[in-house]
């Protein structure tokens, strides 16, 4: 049987730079490189505490940005220069060059991909435009580095606390009908996707979400990752959104630790 398996062998990369984002966002340069593309991922390991999989951030150097919520996180966000962690990847599909003008759409740590994006886009020439979206002021996160790659910002908070007073869907419906965009590509929190794939679906614009589920392989085997059939590390999480909304669990249905699967 003619059959190709993708081999996951964790490198030891150190510690180069550290960078404090926010209150408990942290960017980490490493002294390696990882050749990839924006959209895929790497598995960061600390050997006795777990490994977890990170979006890239940049590939020459590696780096990645992380907020410490729990456990992983935190252990990670405790190192310091000069340390080490096992990384490997890169995994997954990635946003394609298409468009002239794309309109990035990113919740949480969902901006770091397309951060990755924009700095490639602009050595192609694309156009990117940004919308950043987080509950409130203290939470925007790479702002200034989509400006550095030449994108005009846009901030959507939840309480007005800067920007736009509302969802950063709200705000992207609000510059469609002002700007035109040919594509749409969006990381973030899964309703945000949700709501976005179906403006974009409404509007008749090709739209990319990075779909995610809890990830333990990241090789396409386990299974731990499936959303309506899609591994998300294997077949994504890159997906045009056609894709997951024509899956029942999109929006509606997410799987814990475990595997089980649990409402939204
Ligand atoms: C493809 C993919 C790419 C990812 N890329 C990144 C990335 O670039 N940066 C990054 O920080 N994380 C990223 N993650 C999430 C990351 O893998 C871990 O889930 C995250 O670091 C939390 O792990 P933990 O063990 O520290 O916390 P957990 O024990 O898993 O969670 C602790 C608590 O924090 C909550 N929580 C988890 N994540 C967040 C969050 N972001 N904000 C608020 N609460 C949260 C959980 O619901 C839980 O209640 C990515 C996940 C996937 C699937
Ligand atoms: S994480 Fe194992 S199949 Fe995706």
């Amino acid at each position: 049987m003619d059959k190709k398996f993708t081999v996951k062998i964790p490198k030891a990369f150190t510690i180069s730079r550290i960078e404090v984002e926010n209150y408990r966002v942290k960017t980490f340069y490493f002294t390696e490189s990882l050749p990839s593309q924006p959209g895929q991922f790497a598995m960061v390991w600390l050997p006795g505490v777990d490994e977890k999989p990170m979006s890239i951030n940049s590939a020459f150097p590696f780096s990645i940005s992380f907020a410490a919520v729990g456990t992983f996180s935190k252990a990670l966000s405790n190192l310091n220069v000069g340390d080490k962690v096992g990384v490997s990847g890169p995994f997954g599909t990635f946003f394609p060059y298409k468009g002239k003008k794309v309109l990035l759409v990113g919740g949480g740590y969902g901006v770091v991909p397309l951060r990755f994006f924009a700095e490639e886009a602009r050595r192609k020439g694309i156009v990117c435009e940004a919308i950043i979206g987080a509950k409130n002021k203290k939470d925007i996160i790479f702002d200034k580095r989509f400006e550095k790659e030449g994108c005009k910002v846009h901030i959507a908070t939840d309480d007005g606390s800067i920007g736009f007073k509302g969802t950063a869907v709200a705000l992207a419906e609000k510059l469609l009908k002002e700007e035109k965009f040919d594509e749409i590509f969006s990381c973030g929190p899964e309703m945000m996707m949700f709501h976005l794939s179906k403006l974009g679906k409404k509007l008749k614009i090709p739209t990319y979400v990075s779909a995610e589920r809890y990830m333990k392989c990241a090789i396409g085997i386990c299974g731990a990752c499936t959303l309506g059939g899609q591994m998300c590390c294997r077949d994504g999480t890159v997906m045009v959104s056609d894709i997951p909304l024509a899956t029942e669990d999109f929006g509606k249905f997410q799987r814990d630790k475990s595997g089980k699967k649990v409402k939204y």
